[in-house]
C-alpha cells in the first residue's frame, strides 16, 4: 500500500506541476480545474480511509462536471475530445468500483483517472507548440 500511495503523490505533482495552459479569458475552466485537483485530493483521501462514499460523492460530482466542459468548451480538436472521452470512462469506472468497494479497483480507476488529467494536459502543451 505503501508503494500505491508513492505512486498516487508522485501523479499528482505531475499533475500539479504542469505550465499554465491558456491564460485570460479561462477563468471560468480554471475554476473547473481547480475543481477537478480539489475532487481528486478528496478522492485520495477516500481511497487511503477506503471511505467509498466520500470517493463516489467526489468522482460524481467530476463526472458531471466534465459533461458540462464538453458541452462549453470552444476547442473541440479530435485528441482533446478523446482525452475527455478518456477521462468520463474512468470517472464511470472509478464510481462502479467503488460501489462495489472493491478497494484495489477504486484504487487502479483513480490511477486511470489520473493518467487522463497528464495525457489531457500532454496533448494541450504539445498543440501550443
Ligand atoms: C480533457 C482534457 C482535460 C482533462 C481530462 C483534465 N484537464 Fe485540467 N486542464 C485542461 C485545460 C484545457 C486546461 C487549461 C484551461 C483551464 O484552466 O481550464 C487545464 C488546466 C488545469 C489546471 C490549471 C488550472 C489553472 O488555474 O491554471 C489544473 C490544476 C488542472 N487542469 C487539473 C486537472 C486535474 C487534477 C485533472 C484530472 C482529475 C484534469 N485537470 C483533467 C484540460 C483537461
Amino acid at each position: 500500500m505503501k508503494s500505491a500511495k508513492l505512486a498516487f503523490g508522485a501523479l499528482l505533482v505531475a499533475v500539479i506541476a504542469l505550465p499554465a495552459v491558456g491564460d485570460d479569458d479561462q477563468d471560468q475552466q480554471s475554476y473547473w480545474m481547480k475543481k477537478k485537483l480539489e475532487f481528486s485530493e478528496h478522492i485520495l483521501k477516500g481511497l487511503a480511509l477506503a471511505d467509498f462514499d466520500a470517493i463516489i460523492k467526489s468522482a460524481d460530482s467530476m463526472r458531471n462536471m466534465s459533461v458540462l466542459e464538453k458541452l462549453s468548451r470552444r476547442t473541440h480538436a479530435d485528441e482533446y475530445r478523446a482525452q475527455l472521452s478518456i477521462f468520463q470512462a474512468s470517472t464511470k469506472q472509478l464510481i462502479r468500483e467503488a460501489e462495489k468497494k472493491n478497494i484495489d479497483g477504486t484504487a487502479l480507476a483513480f490511477t486511470q483517472m489520473t493518467l487522463s488529467c497528464v495525457n489531457c494536459h500532454k496533448v494541450l502543451r504539445d498543440s501550443a507548440k
